[in-house]
């Protein structure tokens, strides 16, 4: 059952919504344009806000319906957990589209809404801050991902194993982002709203 929970949140993550939708309405691969990303913040540069509101909820689905079935199918609280870093991979490296996909931020954000609502809601609000303040969406989504188990750590009320595993995504959320490290260090991210390609 635990195999078929971590197969099926893979293949789920695996559906780009961003590369589909921009192909569809476009005829280009999101990949080759802006920064690159396959991923809601790259759709609102290629296409605009309506279709990246749209990939944004879509993704973050991805994340929630890959718990949702995981919970569906009764497995132990971690290997919940691990079903949503399943999805979260498929969204990085999806099967369906050579393994070149996003940086995992929206579909990390459905698996945290489930798994740890109350921290995920406070560092989103901190995120979202952040994000308005500097227009830096990659600042606010990578001070979200750490904020979100480092604040389930503090309150104390969640499983160590979810906790745990919320920090593996942490990693691989720095990891996927880390050329938007090096542009924040430099100065020379893209800010929202800026044409400027990466
Ligand atoms: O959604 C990923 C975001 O944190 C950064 O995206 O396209 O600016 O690299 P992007």
């Amino acid at each position: 059952m635990m195999f078929i929970s971590f197969v099926l949140a893979y293949l789920i993550g695996s559906v780009s919504f961003s590369y589909l939708i921009t192909k569809k309405i476009k005829k280009v691969d999101i990949r080759k344009e802006g920064s690159g990303n396959a991923g809601a913040t790259n759709t609102l540069r290629v296409l605009g806000v309506g279709p990246a509101i749209g990939v944004l909820i879509l993704d973050v689905l991805k994340g929630v319906v890959a718990i949702l079935i995981a919970q569906a199918l009764h497995l132990d609280l971690w290997a919940i957990a691990l079903s949503g870093l399943c999805a979260i991979l498929g969204h990085n490296f999806p099967v369906f589209f050579g393994f070149k996909g996003g940086k995992g931020v929206a579909t990390t954000i459905g698996v945290f809404i489930m798994l740890l609502p109350i921290p995920f809601v406070i560092a989103g609000v901190i995120g979202l801050i952040l994000i308005a303040i500097t227009r830096y969406v990659s600042l606010g989504s990578i001070i979200l991902i750490i904020l979100t188990p480092t604040l389930s750590l503090i309150i104390g009320n969640y499983s160590n194993s979810i906790t745990a595993i919320g920090f593996l995504i942490v990693v691989l959320a720095i990891w996927q982002h880390r050329m938007n490290i090096v542009r924040l260090f430099h100065g020379e991210e893209n800010k929202l709203g800026q044409k400027k390609e990466a």
